[in-house]
């Protein structure tokens, strides 16, 4: 049987996205008493720093029964040369899935190739699909099925921005991206985003102007305005994404019951302020706890195939 990776949202069926949201959601409840990663290791390879998809897949593969191993990049052979390919094939005879957080998605694609087992994307600068995984589980848990929800994010498109337009197109949720014309998201991504909008009946579309965007939201979500390696770029970024905050005026303009979401680190006072992150509207430390429920239901979904037919 072919060995499954998580590589990015498009090449998830949405059967199987619906199965992990109701999979997490026993994981949540501490309904499943199996230890499925027994005997298992696997690595977290990471070349970008990381709280919360370190800890809570590192968390979550010791609560399945499994072993963790944290591999920093400065600890391994690839910056002194070695390829991916040779170290792929390596890891592969040792490890029985490789958990990546990486730069470029050809990077990770290539150790998804070569690697002879599963391999998790971590974040790339493309993608974040485990967050998103845990941002749709946080909305289905609090306002039911996604199907016609509207989701707006506001500033940079990036990365969580990406994943966002794949994962709410799938889930058939109307998303508008608020950013600079300059700080869209990816263009083949848009594209990919449009197509699977159109087949599951919701919509994405683009705004400059963040209070449009904001009119009638039943979510509104942001992100660091300066991803990691966009550090070079930091002044330009912080001055073309200012007017991009989730604020009090912001909120105003949305549905009355409004979720606020943030996929973390968030930077009080620049894409949010203390006000909104710590008001009533905000699931944002709800949804960072669920990375663990959701996480685990990926591992099972990844590593036990014949558990997860369905
Ligand atoms: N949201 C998220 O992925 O956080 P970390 O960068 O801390 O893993
Ligand atoms: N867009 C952010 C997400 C961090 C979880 C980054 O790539 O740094």
């Amino acid at each position: 049987m072919a060995k499954r990776d998580f590589l990015n949202l498009i090449s998830l069926s949405l059967k199987d996205l619906n199965w992990i949201l109701i999979r997490a959601k026993e994981y949540k409840k501490n309904f499943v008493l199996l230890r499925p990663l027994e005997n298992q290791s696997i690595g977290l390879l990471f070349e970008k720093a990381s709280t919360r998809t370190r800890v809570s897949f590192d968390v979550a593969i010791t609560r399945m029964g499994g072993r963790a191993l944290f591999l920093s990049f400065d600890d391994i052979q690839v910056k002194r040369g070695e390829t991916i390919e040779d170290t792929a094939r390596v890891l592969s005879s040792y490890l029985d899935a490789l958990i990546i957080r990486t730069f470029a998605q050809e990077d990770l694609d290539a150790w998804a190739k070569h690697a002879t087992i599963p391999v998790i994307n971590g974040l790339t600068d493309l993608y974040h699909p485990c967050q998103i995984m845990a941002d749709l589980f946080t909305i289905y848990q609090k306002r039911g099925p996604l199907k016609g929800l509207k989701l707006t994010y506001i500033g940079d498109g990036n990365n969580v921005a990406n994943s966002l337009m794949i994962g709410g197109a799938k889930t058939g949720m109307h998303i508008t991206i608020a950013s600079p014309k300059s700080r869209k998201p990816n263009k083949d991504v848009i594209k990919e985003a449009e197509a699977l909008a159109e087949k599951e009946g919701g919509t994405i579309t683009f705004e400059t102007d963040p209070d449009k965007a904001a009119e009638g939201a039943d979510i509104l979500y942001t992100d660091v305005w300066v991803s990691m390696g966009d550090e070079d770029k930091k002044a330009v970024l912080v001055k073309k994404l200012k007017p991009y905050q989730i604020n009090k005026a912001l909120l105003s303009k949305a549905k009355e019951d409004c979720l606020v979401m943030h996929c973390l680190p968030a930077h009080r006072g620049e894409e949010i302020t203390a006000e909104v992150m710590d008001g009533p509207h905000s699931v944002i430390f709800e949804q960072a706890a669920n990375r663990l429920p959701v996480q685990q239901a990926i591992l099972e979904f990844c590593l036990k195939h014949d558990h997860t037919r369905h």
